[in-house]
């Protein structure tokens, strides 16, 4: 369902990604590890068409993102790739509540569909009583729970996320891996995860590694 054919990029002279092709099958949970620096963040932006490659493709569900105009691509991205950052990337003026639904608004659905997929998704992730907080009073696991809710709100083919658990205490760590694996578990979702941690990637379905900017396991 995803499919990243012969990605490069460069910054000035510093090659990033040399020719990286990957697959991930529906409902697959892979994760991206490597060093700091060896470019898993470009290559997540890359998968989600945050930025764009020097050269190469990316399929979405047969989708070419770089081909599409970029109202289109805007439209794809918001509908059917769900992001998750390593600092959740909320917005401090709005509730918890309220940041789930914004992407949702913003896809066109209608307000009461919207907003009832989202108190379903709150509840899931155990945030209904902290539903009405803004990100300011809400703890680091919390937040990131919110992030999470806010990137399926739209059921998205894809969820990518950057170092999810990059900022929280081992306990919630653990949590938020036994998250993806349960939201796997009832929606069905595609994750690619890029993660520091050895102990969660192994429980993926799939590891990869990137070194040198090249894939060197699959
Ligand atoms: N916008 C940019 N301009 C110049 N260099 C960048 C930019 N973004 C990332 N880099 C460089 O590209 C390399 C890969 O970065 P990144 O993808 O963030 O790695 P990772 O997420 O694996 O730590 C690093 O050496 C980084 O300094
Ligand atoms: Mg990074």
């Amino acid at each position: 369902m995803l499919e990243a054919n012969l990605l490069t990029k460069s910054y000035g002279n510093l090659q990033v990604l040399k020719d990286v092709s990957l697959v991930v099958e529906k409902h697959e949970i892979v994760s991206v590890v490597g060093a700091s620096g060896a470019g898993k963040t470009t290559l997540l932006q890359i998968l989600g068409s945050l930025l764009q490659p020097d050269s190469g493709k990316v399929l979405i569900d047969g989708n070419d993102l770089f081909s599409m105009g970029e109202k289109e691509l805007s439209r794809f991205r918001n509908q059917q790739i769900g992001f998750v950052f390593q600092f959740h990337h909320l917005l401090p003026e709005f509730t918890a509540f309220e940041n789930v639904c914004i992407p949702g608004y913003i896809a066109g659905a209608k307000k009461s569909v919207v907003e009832k997929k989202a108190q379903e998704l709150l509840q899931l992730l155990d945030l209904l009583p902290r539903q009405h907080h803004k990100p300011s009073q809400l703890s680091g696991g919390e937040k990131q729970r919110v992030a999470i809710a806010r990137a399926l709100i739209n059921n998205p083919s894809v969820i990518l996320a950057d170092e999810p658990s990059g900022n929280l205490d081992s306990q919630n760590q653990e949590e938020l891996y036994r998250l993806f694996f349960s939201l796997r578990e009832k929606f069905g979702h595609t994750f690619v995860i890029v993660t520091h941690d050895d102990h969660f990637a192994g429980m993926t379905d799939r590891m990869i590694r990137l070194q040198d900017g090249s894939i060197t396991s699959a």
